[in-house]
Formats: C-alpha cells, structure tokens, sequence
C-alpha cells in the first residue's frame, strides 16, 4: 500500500499587516493664532500681516502665525538688547545655568506634546520626533547648562565675554531641535537671541515660548519672530544684531554672507549636503544595509547631513543593492502620527516640486530607478523611498542636494577611488565609512573633506560632538565645546 505523505502547507508570510496605533493628537491645544514672542509676551505683529501653517500630511489649516515686518524685527532686537544690558550679560553665570536647566527639564516634562505638535506641523513620523528630536533637544540644554559657569575652563586664558544680540534663523526639518542648537550655546554663553522658525514649521518654536515663560527667563533674553524669508532678511540687515547663525540653504547662506560683508556682524553658516555613505566589501552587511536606510530615509531625506550618495565597493554591489531593496520594501510610509510609521510627509509642497524635479532629471540622464510598492495617501505630500542605480557621477541627482527621499547608487573598486568620488561635491558636510578595519576607518576618516565622519554608523548625534562643514556647507561648529566659541569674544 502506498502511503500518501501530506506535506504540512506554510503559506509564505508575504505582508505584516499593521494595526493603526495613533499617537493622542489632542494632548496638543492649538490656539487659532499666534502673535509674536517679543519682551516676554506674545504681540500682535505690527506689520499686520499673518500666514496660515499647515499639515504636511493632510494639508489641513493648523492655525494662523504672524509674518512679521521690519518693525517687529527691530522691536525683537531692542527687546534683546535691553535684556542684555539690563541683568542677564551681568548674571551670575551658575543663575544662567539654572534657567537652562529649567528650560531642559521642561523640555523633558512636555516632551510628549512637542513630539506631536513637531509631527503634526513637519510631518515627520512621532516615533522620531519623540526619540531622537525631543530628547536631543533636551540634552542639547542639559549640555550647555553644565558649560554656563566653566567658560573660564573652557577657554583657559582668554576671558571669554559675550557678543550681545545674536540673530539665529533655522530650517524646517529639525524645527525644535535646531532651535535648541542655535538657542542654548548661546544663551550659555550669556547672550540674548532673536530667532526665527523657518515659515513652513513655526508651532514648535511658539509653544518654546511658553517654555520661556514657565521656567521664568526674564523678558527680551529670548525672543521669537515668525515669518518667511523677509523676516530672515531683516534680521541679518538689522544692525542692532551682533552675530548671525543661520542653518538652511547654500543659497540663503551666500547672499547673508555678502550682505554682511565688511560690517563686522559675527556670522556662522550651516549650510546643504551630498553626503558620501561608504561601503567596504569586509563590513557587516546588513548592519550597512540598516545604516544606509537610516543614512537617507530618516526624516524623508530632509537632513543636511543625510547619506544620499551610496558608494558600494563593486564587489558587493549585486548582494548589497538586493538587500536594499528587500529592506525597502518593509518601510511604512504615511501617517506621521502612526507610531508604526517610518516614513512621513514631505514638509512642503514646493519641496515635494523640488525632489520630483530632481528625480525627473536623474530618469531623463539615464539612472534606473526602483521605488518598493506603497500606497501614498491622497491627500498631503508624499514621496515614496526612491533608490537610483546606474548613476553617473555628473548626473544631477549625483551632484545636488534633493532633501528627500533619494538615494543614488555609485560604485568604487579601490580605497583611493572612493575617497577622490566621496569628495567630488561643492559640498562637505558628513560621510559614513562601513568596514571591519580601524586602520582603514583611519585612512579614510583622514582624507574625507567632511566636517563629520561616522564609521559603521550613520546620523548619529550628540551635544558634545561638534558638527558643521566645509566649502559650500558653510563654517563654523555646533555642538560641544567649539559650539561656544562663535557666541563669545576673547578679551585677551
Ligand atoms: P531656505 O534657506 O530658503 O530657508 C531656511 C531658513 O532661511 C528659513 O527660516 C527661511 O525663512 C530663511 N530665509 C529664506 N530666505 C532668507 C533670506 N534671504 N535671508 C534670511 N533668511 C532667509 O531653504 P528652503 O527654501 O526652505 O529649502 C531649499 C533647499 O535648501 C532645500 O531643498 C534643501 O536642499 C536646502 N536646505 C538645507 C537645510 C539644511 O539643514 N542644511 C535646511 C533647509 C533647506
Ligand atoms: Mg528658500
């Protein structure tokens, strides 16, 4: 007799499906509109005019900010300058420290609300603004609290004192998070500031004041202006400003640093990118895998540092792009307030215009490109994670900063071809290097023009690690100790 042998049937586990798991939207009370942080209260702008901010995700109306004028930019600045001269330049320096440390537990405390409120007003998914945003942010006033009253120590020698006023315009994709890199150093150091939030992402930046205001910072240290690029503008031409730090485009960043030339205004730029991520045929092939995900698709691409060049050494070309995409295709793109979400909106209408262009022009020039299956939603800006292969290195998309989504694939065969293609860029900002070998870590690390290098990691941040760029990504530091030394001047 035969014996029929049923073979047990396991279907192929082709899909995860995921529960939604919505962070609370309503822990986040929005006010229909917001005034400006002037002096320690919100004021109406005198310019009169007024903006609406949106949600990325679905572009629904989240409330209507002030675009504030030239007036209100000076009143900000003579806000600024009577809270220097009037106590907090001449504050004990452990006092100041306090006040930062009361700004970072705050930050702490409220934490949950600003994650939303960052997400829900960038786009970007919460399980990022509430791990990495929100939490950096903090330690980022932790840190420069603890420097507040060692000035002395960290500059032996050279008696440090403060600049004054310092003028501090941000960008969209890391909106508290950059504030606290522009805002903290300089308040350590004893300055008061005037900043403004980039047009696109005001909120987060507005509920700061009432950070201010409930760890009772007297009025006029810190002062909030909202608007586009005008009000940017103004700030940089305002002479009562004593330094400029601006974060943003190489574009904005050429035209501050002509219209400052020649007066004197202090001036740190932090400027675009076209990161090289550099992977060795000996690295650990699927932690490379994950770094170059994280390298590009954090924050949809909208990082000044992202790693959107791959250089794959040819040997591990075919094993390394097929993991790729195997990997891509387990990314969830949508809801920034889903906490299974890995990818969220893009921030902007005209930047979704920007990195469809681009992506255009690399399909036009002769790339190949792959996007892994997934449903955008109808409404919002959206751009599905995008992997470019056959890439030349004149191409566009090899060349400029796409700020999204996008990465685009080249290969090397020696050490010396990937360091003389990794710095084939106007740009030198950050580069990534996976290998097993220190010693080749080294080598590279030394002839990379790159402000930051990571080796067998990729955006990783910390508040005592200094970070800016060379030629086109701008000068100067932030973070760590370097990141005081632009508020500061030496009385030697
Ligand atoms: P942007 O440089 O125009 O905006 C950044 C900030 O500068 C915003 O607060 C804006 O209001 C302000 N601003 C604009 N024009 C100004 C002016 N003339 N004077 C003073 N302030 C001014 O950047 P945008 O247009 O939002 O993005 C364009 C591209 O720039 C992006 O696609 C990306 O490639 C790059 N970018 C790079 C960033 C970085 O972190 N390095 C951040 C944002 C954008
Ligand atoms: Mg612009």
């Amino acid at each position: 007799m035969a014996v029929e042998k049923h073979k047990p049937v396991t279907p192929a586990l082709t899909e995860w499906e995921y529960a939604p798991a919505p962070e609370a939207r309503d822990i986040v009370s929005l006010e229909e509109r917001y005034g400006l942080y002037v002096g320690g209260e919100l004021v109406e702008p005198r310019s009169g005019e007024w903006f609406t901010t949106l949600s990325p995700a679905t572009e629904e109306p989240l409330a209507e900010v002030a675009q504030a004028g030239a007036e209100d930019v000076d009143s900000a600045v003579t806000a600024a300058r009577g809270a220097f001269q009037d106590g907090w330049s001449g504050l004990a320096p452990s006092e100041r420290a306090k006040y930062l440390f009361r700004i970072a537990r705050i930050l702490q405390e409220r934490s949950r609300e600003l994650a939303v409120l960052e997400s829900l007003n960038g786009g970007k998914p919460i399980r990022e603004s509430r791990d990495v945003d929100l939490p950096l942010a903090a330690a980022h006033f932790f840190y420069y609290a603890g420097w507040a009253d060692k000035l002395e120590y960290a500059f032996p020698n050279r008696r440090p004192l403060p600049l004054g006023v310092a003028g501090q315009i941000i960008p969209w994709n890391f909106p508290l998070l950059m504030l606290a890199w522009k805002i903290a150093p300089a308040l350590a150091a004893g300055n008061t500031v005037v900043l403004k939030p980039a047009e696109t992402t005001p909120l987060t930046a507005l509920f700061f004041a009432e950070v201010c205001r409930q760890a009772e910072l007297p009025p006029g240290v810190v002062n909030i202006v909202t608007g586009d690029g005008r009000t940017g503008a103004e700030i940089v031409r305002h002479d009562g400003v004593d330094k400029i730090a601006f974060t943003g485009s190489t574009e904005v960043g050429k035209a501050i640093q002509r219209e400052l030339a020649g007066t004197g205004t202090r001036l740190t730029l932090e400027l675009g990118g076209k990161a090289a991520n550099i992977i060795f045929d000996d690295a650990a092939l699927d932690q490379a895998v994950e770094g170059i995900v994280n390298g590009i698709y954090f924050n949809q691409g909208h990082v000044c540092c992202a790693g959107s060049r791959l250089l794959v050494q040819e040997s591990i070309y075919e094993a390394t792009i097929a993991k790729l995409k195997r990997r891509l295709e387990t990314l969830r793109v949508g809801d920034p307030l889903d906490k299974n979400t890995d990818v969220g909106a893009i921030n902007s209408r005209m930047q979704l215009e920007k990195i469809a262009e681009l992506v255009e022009a690399g399909k036009e020039e002769g790339a190949e490109i792959y996007q892994p299956p997934c449903r955008l939603p109808e409404k919002g800006y959206w751009f599905a994670p995008t992997v470019f292969t056959n890439v030349a290195q004149s191409y566009r998309i090899a060349q400029e900063e796409i700020f999204g989504p996008v990465l685009s694939v080249l290969t090397f065969r020696t050490p010396e071809e990937a360091i003389e293609k990794a710095n084939n860029t106007p740009y030198g900002l950050s580069a990534g290097v996976w290998t097993e070998k220190g010693s080749r870590i080294l080598w590279m690390a030394e002839r990379l023009r790159a402000g930051v290098v990571w080796a067998n990691t990729f955006n990783r941040f910390d508040p005592s690690s200094p970070f800016g760029g060379y030629k086109e990504s701008g000068f100067g530091r932030e973070g760590g100790r370097h990141g005081l030394e632009p508020y500061l001047r030496f009385d030697a």
